[in-house]
């Protein structure tokens, strides 16, 4: 510590006024935060930023030197506040006094509103969490809401660094707040007149924001509300006429600016099944096609876009569903001739192949550049054919293959997806993406190349969608049986379902009938490893990568409650040895609603350990799902929001109450939640640390001990449906 301490004073001696919140931070860290604080109050009260803590109410005509002032002074009065609100012992008032004062201090920078609005979104937070009589006015009256949005989006005006936490929560706040005054509100909450005026007041306040919205949909670049398009476009069918206005402005300005992305979406709700989603859709296409004098790239105007996409799209839906296959095997069929898939019909297309690379825009990486900067490469891969070839999966829906010629000559693979709703696997891609940022951010967890490997998910309805086909991977189960194969090990099916019933029958009964089941078939993951990678070097990196890959989605699976880790939905690259997971249907501890309850957290199965080298579990695996547990517990209010912007979604039916006569979402063991805020609560009791029924959390050390006993557990993994293949 004191090699820092000098090189601080001697900074300090030179004139550097930042030292002296270096020195505060010094003093932090080694852990006297009383003493930190004082010395960084002292600092401010002693004018140690100089002339620089001034109030200038404009920023915009400040000489460059008042700038970087002001900056100073800024940073000093945020760290203290975050130090206060760490500390806990400040009044509330002051605490947000405090705030306020670094957002004022220098109002061009992104950081001091963001954090003036997060403060506000947890007094919100703290506020909903009340019973009615006891929630401060603020909250009621939608004006904690207000001025979250407010300072989330003064933020966003400067910087993009904050998007991911600030945009979906304020959409989520707005999009909420506008659902309220169109409903009438609960009578515990007061007497006539008292709920008459809360409606009147949430009625201003939404009005004060949508004069705001004018402001600032028509200043801040498209591609920073492309960033959250699904979530924007989700509800495009929202009740509040208001709302739905300022909704169509964003999804116009959005699709005028990049229409070869960001049409995908709004073509989905236009062949919505859902019928006003569907007008809606046609509505601000007809809007688009009106309003457009733009000329794009080959001289093409948005009405020709719009109408060749149509086809496009058009044709892939049918695609998805055309065609009889009934073979249990993969096999190839005709794009024409077996699915009526006219080619010429649609292409060349406009559209950007629908794969991660061609529709993920791009931030800036300095803030000064966050209105010239463009999001999209200039040279868009277009759609410029199929190959008439198309290749049939085996599993129930029949699934098929496409592969499209892209513009730059390349193939590219797109798997066409009857009877599934995409739309949640799309907003799981983008949680991915969230997760994987932090896991780059994170110096221990990106030294380690800690990722999830996620894939374009583009749905074409609520019915179909596109899949975006990574090449070069294999499944798990065509691995392993590949090896058992060779082996002469055949799974019977019937006798195993005999053995596992005779395990599941009695705690007695388990260790012998187990036994019979698990040692039929002795692992033989490790050998593909050999097999795949003969080089010794590659092998070892290749038997990590797999190790640490399989321990972030392990975490990330359990905090989603993800089930039905079969051997189809787990595959590995051939390249490197990656895992990557598949189908993301079933969410929320789904699977514990199965007739089967399935009891596991994740897979960790004989085979998944053995491939892990002879530390098995104990190695890499324990240490990256630690580390990933441990990012999840500091990233837990992003990870919340943009959960909550899902799961809140009233088009998606995640819970899947409706229809199938209200499953219920109950399993022997515990109580499934079934409602979107039961749904939060669990996972934030799962970041937290928090099993089932208890109040003390464990820590990240405890909690990964105690997955990894929950997912080998004999007694849970013979209880999981034969499909699952436990033995395996
Ligand atoms: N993005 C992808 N890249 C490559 N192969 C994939 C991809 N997604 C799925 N697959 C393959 O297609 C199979 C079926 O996909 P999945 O989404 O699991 O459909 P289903 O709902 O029919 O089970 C998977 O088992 C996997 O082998
Ligand atoms: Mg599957």
């Amino acid at each position: 510590m004191h090699q820092p301490f000098n090189a601080v004073l001697q900074a300090s001696k030179l004139g550097d006024d930042s030292a002296m919140i270096e020195h505060a931070r010094l003093i932090w860290k080694e852990g006297n935060h009383r003493k930190a604080i004082q010395s960084l109050q002292g600092a401010i009260a002693n004018n140690a930023f100089g002339s620089h803590n001034q109030d200038i109410a404009d920023d915009a005509t400040g000489i460059e030197g008042n700038h970087q002032q002001n900056l100073l002074a800024a940073r000093a009065h945020l760290l203290l506040a975050k130090w206060l609100d760490n500390a806990g012992q400040t009044h509330s008032t002051a605490l947000r006094a405090q705030y306020q004062r670094a957002a004022q201090l220098h109002q061009t920078w992104e950081r001091g509103h963001y954090y003036l609005g997060r403060h506000y979104n947890k007094l919100l937070e703290s506020e909903k969490a009340l019973p009615p009589e006891l929630q401060a006015q603020p909250y009621l009256t939608g004006e904690m809401a207000r001025l979250i949005i407010e300072n989330y989006l003064r933020s966003l005006n400067y910087g993009t660094k904050y998007v991911y936490q600030t945009l979906p929560r304020v959409l989520t706040l707005w999009l909420d707040l506008g659902m309220q005054v169109t409903q009438p509100i609960d009578p515990r909450y007061g007497t006539k007149e008292f709920i008459a005026k809360l409606q009147q007041f949430k009625k201003e306040q939404l009005a004060s924001l949508h004069t705001r919205f004018n402001k600032y949909i028509h200043k801040m670049p498209a591609y920073i509300f492309y960033t959250a398009l699904s979530q924007i476009v989700a509800r495009i069918a929202h009740p509040n006429p208001e709302v739905y206005r300022y909704l169509e402005d964003i999804i116009v300005k959005v699709v005028t600016a990049h229409p070869q992305q960001a049409l995908w979406n709004l073509l989905a709700v236009s062949t919505s099944t859902q019928l006003e989603r569907k007008s809606r859709g046609g509505l601000i296409l007809r809007t688009l096609i009106s309003s457009s004098k733009k000329t794009y790239a080959g001289g093409m105007d948005l009405r020709t876009m719009i109408e060749k996409g149509q086809k496009l799209s058009q044709q892939l839906l049918h695609a998805c569903t055309a065609g009889e296959f009934s073979s249990n095997r993969t096999h190839l069929a005709s794009i024409t001739k077996d699915l009526g898939f006219n080619p010429k019909y649609c292409c060349p297309s406009p559209l950007a192949v629908p794969v991660e690379s061609a529709l993920t825009a791009t931030l800036p990486t300095l803030t000064d550049s966050v209105r010239t900067h463009k999001a999209f490469s200039r040279d868009v891969i277009t759609i410029a054919g199929f190959r008439d070839e198309v290749m049939v999966l085996s599993s129930l829906q029949k699934p098929r293959k496409l592969t499209a010629r892209g513009s730059d000559g390349r193939s590219y693979g797109l798997l066409c997806k009857p009877k599934d709703d995409l739309r949640k696997d799309q907003r799981l891609m983008e949680f991915n993406s969230m997760i994987n940022r932090s896991l780059k951010r994170d110096a221990e967890s990106s030294k380690r190349q800690l990722y999830i490997k996620t894939y374009a998910v583009t749905p074409l309805n609520e019915e179909c969608g596109i899949i975006e086909w990574v090449d070069g991977l294999k499944t798990l189960r065509d691995i392993i049986l590949g090896f058992y194969k060779v082996m002469g090990v055949t799974p019977n099916y019937a006798e195993l379902r005999i053995l596992l019933d005779e395990a599941n029958k009695s705690e007695d009964k388990l260790p012998v009938y187990a036994d019979k089941v698990f040692s039929q078939f002795p692992p033989v993951f490790h050998q593909w490893f050999v097999q795949q990678f003969p080089e010794p070097s590659a092998w070892f990196g290749a038997r990590l990568k797999y190790t640490r890959s399989c321990a972030v989605m392990s975490m990330v699976g359990t905090i989603l409650g993800l089930g039905d880790r079969h051997g189809e939905n787990i595959l590995f690259e051939e390249g490197n040895g990656g895992t990557f997971h598949v189908d993301f249907n079933c969410l929320f501890d789904k699977g514990l609603t199965f007739q089967q309850p399935e009891r596991v957290p994740f897979r960790l199965t004989q085979n998944m350990v053995d491939a892990m080298g002879v530390y098995g579990y104990e190695g890499p695996f324990r240490t990256s799902c630690e580390l990933t547990l441990k990012l999840l517990r500091q990233h837990e209010e992003t990870l919340m929001t943009i959960l909550e912007a899902f799961v809140y979604d009233p088009t998606l039916d995640l819970l899947e109450s409706k229809g199938k006569k209200k499953r219920e979402r109950e399993s022997a063991q515990q109580k499934v939640p079934n409602t979107p805020q039961g749904v939060l609560d669990s996972i934030r009791r799962k970041v937290r640390g928090l099993l089932v029924g208890e109040s003390v959390p464990l820590g990240v050390e405890g909690q990964v001990d105690e997955l990894i006993k929950q997912a080998t557990s004999e007694k849970n993994l013979v209880a999981m449906y034969i499909g699952w293949c436990a033995f395996f």
